[in-house]
Formats: structure tokens, C-alpha cells, sequence
């Protein structure tokens, strides 16, 4: 089992020795942590070198623009050729928590989508509130990556597959409400689905609420081979094949 994305930061965590052994007892494989801005991105980059079993993505959320924090894209260029950053992201798009610079944020996505077509690496989308202005942009662009969290229809998740992304599902999966989520597990084949627990945030069931750590991967996937009625190694089987491809393992 891999968790595709989480945020193992020193501000959220400080076990971070603990949790990596109890990741590696519950049989995951690898951990991709994802960077947000450069501080993160960088951290991000540091527990790649300490722990075996974890990788990166780095990239800038639109979260930038409004903080006054150092985005200077050269900087993040140089972390992407580190040698275990497996993607750019998170990027995206968020008219959620920002609706006055959709012109700005766009072209600091377009930006970073530019980097990962240079350095061929896939990406990992936050969108929020923005699915259709995420598909307009990436249609075009000829990459590859994922839907970081899903949230979207049915419909949506099949012209991103048609593009060449995945979808990634997460913890909200398995919250008794989730009525469009579990659709999407049920009619996207499990060869398009990747497993995330976005860590410290969206902790899956039975522990909602509570702090989430990338070892609960297993409630997502148990939740998904239940909607599917399939078995968990078939999930744990072909999820852990579909990451090892796109981040090119
Ligand atoms: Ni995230």
C-alpha cells in the first residue's frame, strides 16, 4: 500500500521517527510527501533523505499569493530535480478560500504545470471550487498526474481519465454522507484510483475528527473495496501498481 499524498510537517508532527516505523509495521511501501510552498516543499525534500520509504512532490498552493511568504519559482525549479521529488505539487486552483485572483493563481499553476512538462515529472492537482477552470488548463497541456482528493462528479472524473490523470481518493471517502464520492468509486475502474490520506487533515473513519497519519491508508482502502466488492489485496494490489507508474518508481 502506498499513501500517494500527506503533509508530514514539524508544526503538525512531532513523532515523525514513530510514525515512519509504524508506516513500514502496517506494510506500506512508500509515503509521498507534499510540499505547499517553499518552506514545506523543502521539508518535504529533508524526510526524503532520512526516511527509506518516503518520497516528495513539491510545488506552491495559490495560499502564496496571499501570504506574504518567498514563491520564487526559480527556487522551487531547483527542487524539483532532487532526487527523490516524484512530482510537482500540490498546485492548483482554490476559488474556495480565494475568489479575488483567479488571473494570478492561474498563471502561478500554469507556471508550475511548465516546470513539470520540462522536468517530465506528473502532477498532483488541488482544486477547490475550480474543477472546470483545472480541466481547462490541463486539457491542453498534455501531462500526466492526479486529482488530489477528488470531490468531484462522475462525469468530471471521466474526461480527467480521458486526459491522462488519476483519480486520488482520500478519507472523506468514508464518511456516511459521502453519497458522490462512493459514486465515483463505484463506477471509475479501480485502474484509474489511487490511495491518499492527505495527513494531518480529512482523517478517515473510524477516526473523523481526530488526527490523521499515512497508516490509516488502509481505512480508505478498505472502504473502497467494499463499495467495489472486491478484495482489499486487489486494491492494495493494483493502486500500489497504478502509483509505482505515475510517479515512475
Ligand atoms: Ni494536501
Amino acid at each position: 500500500m502506498i499513501d500517494t499524498h500527506c503533509h508530514l510537517e514539524l508544526a503538525d508532527y512531532d513523532n515523525i521517527d514513530e510514525i515512519i516505523n509504524i508506516c513500514k509495521k502496517e506494510g506500506l511501501k512508500k509515503i509521498i510527501v507534499s510540499g505547499h510552498d517553499l518552506k514545506s516543499s523543502i521539508e518535504a525534500i529533508e524526510l526524503t533523505k532520512k526516511y527509506d520509504i518516503v518520497y516528495a512532490t513539491v510545488g506552491f498552493l495559490p495560499d502564496i499569493l496571499k501570504e506574504n511568504t518567498n514563491n520564487d519559482i526559480k527556487k522551487l525549479e531547483i527542487l524539483i530535480q532532487e532526487k527523490k521529488v516524484v512530482g510537482v505539487g500540490e498546485i492548483g486552483l482554490d476559488y474556495y478560500w480565494y475568489k479575488d485572483n483567479k488571473e494570478e493563481q492561474k498563471k502561478l499553476f500554469i507556471d508550475q504545470l511548465n516546470l513539470a512538462k520540462k522536468y517530465n515529472k506528473p502532477v498532483v492537482i488541488h482544486s477547490r471550487d475550480s474543477i472546470n477552470d483545472c480541466y481547462q488548463i490541463l486539457k491542453d497541456m498534455n501531462l500526466k498526474g492526479t486529482m488530489h482528493c477528488y470531490s468531484g462528479s462522475v462525469e468530471i472524473a471521466k474526461e480527467f481519465i480521458k486526459i491522462g490523470f488519476l483519480i486520488s481518493i482520500g478519507g472523506v471517502s468514508t464518511f456516511k454522507n459521502a453519497k458522490t464520492i462512493k459514486n465515483v468509486i463505484k463506477e471509475i475502474p479501480l485502474e484509474y484510483i489511487l490511495l491518499e490520506t492527505d495527513s494531518p487533515y480529512l482523517t478517515p473513519e473510524p477516526f473523523r475528527g481526530k488526527k490523521n497519519y499515512p497508516y490509516y491508508v488502509k481505512y480508505v482502502a478498505q472502504n473502497i473495496a467494499l463499495i467495489k466488492k472486491i478484495s482489499l489485496e486487489k486494491v492494495t494490489l493494483i493502486t500500489t501498481l497504478n502509483a509505482n507508474t505515475l510517479f515512475d518508481f
